[in-house]
């Protein structure tokens, strides 16, 4: 990929993106979405793999047919509410190789603080698309970056439903290597750090905490 930003304009997708920021959509409504919106965006940070041809046989006769070239990938969901875009982008993609950050981001400093790491062996062979919804300030997804560039990869996209300008800005200064695939790029953050308009904590909404 060689834009840095990608906002996914397609019309499935930014219909599902309207219900779910709307505040009355139930969890499990919300969820489901996620889903299907994951796979398509999905769909989007996929587009420029690979490709060789393998011969088959079909019914008619021999040919040589497309098929992915083999370069191996690692998902990364950032703890927790990666989550849910995991599970949509694993269902298109079930080959891949999982790996957790934990990050939470101190509310008052805004500042991520790790809790948890766990990434598949041989990141550097590996096309690493790591998943977290909201791409805020920035600050956790590129801590979350940098760890994963400490683990050896070097490839690496980071895909989100919605993102702000302040967390595109963060990110292009500290990792301009790494695209960004998001459904939407939203207006600014709050004072707490909200997306706004958002669609409120993506975590709470999916998982139904609040
Ligand atoms: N995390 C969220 O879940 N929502 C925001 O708006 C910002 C960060």
């Amino acid at each position: 990929m060689t834009d840095h930003l990608t906002v996914v304009t397609h019309p499935l997708v930014q219909h599902k993106l309207t219900i779910m920021r709307d505040k009355d959509t139930p969890t499990a409504v919300f969820r489901q979405l996620l889903r299907e919106i994951s796979q398509l965006l999905a769909y989007e940070i996929t587009r420029e793999l690979r490709m060789t041809t393998k011969r088959i046989e079909t019914p008619l006769e021999p040919m040589d047919a497309p098929t992915l070239d083999g370069k191996k990938l690692a998902l990364i969901s950032i703890l927790r509410a990666g989550n849910g875009l995991l599970d949509g982008v694993l269902e298109l993609i079930p080959s891949a190789r999982v790996g957790f950050v934990g990050l939470y981001r101190d509310e008052e400093t805004l500042q991520p603080v790790q809790y948890y790491f766990k990434v598949p062996e041989g990141l550097n062979d590996r096309l690493v698309i790591a998943v977290d919804p909201m791409l805020a300030t920035g600050n956790s997804s590129a801590a979350a970056v940098d760890l994963l560039k400490g683990a050896g990869a070097t490839d690496i996209r980071f895909l989100c439903l919605l993102a702000a300008p302040e967390g595109v800005a963060r990110m292009k200064e500290a990792h301009p290597d790494v695209p960004i695939v998001t459904a939407a790029l939203d207006s600014h953050l709050n004072e707490k750090g909200y997306i706004v308009p958002g669609l409120g904590d993506a975590g709470d909404r999916m998982f139904g905490t609040k």
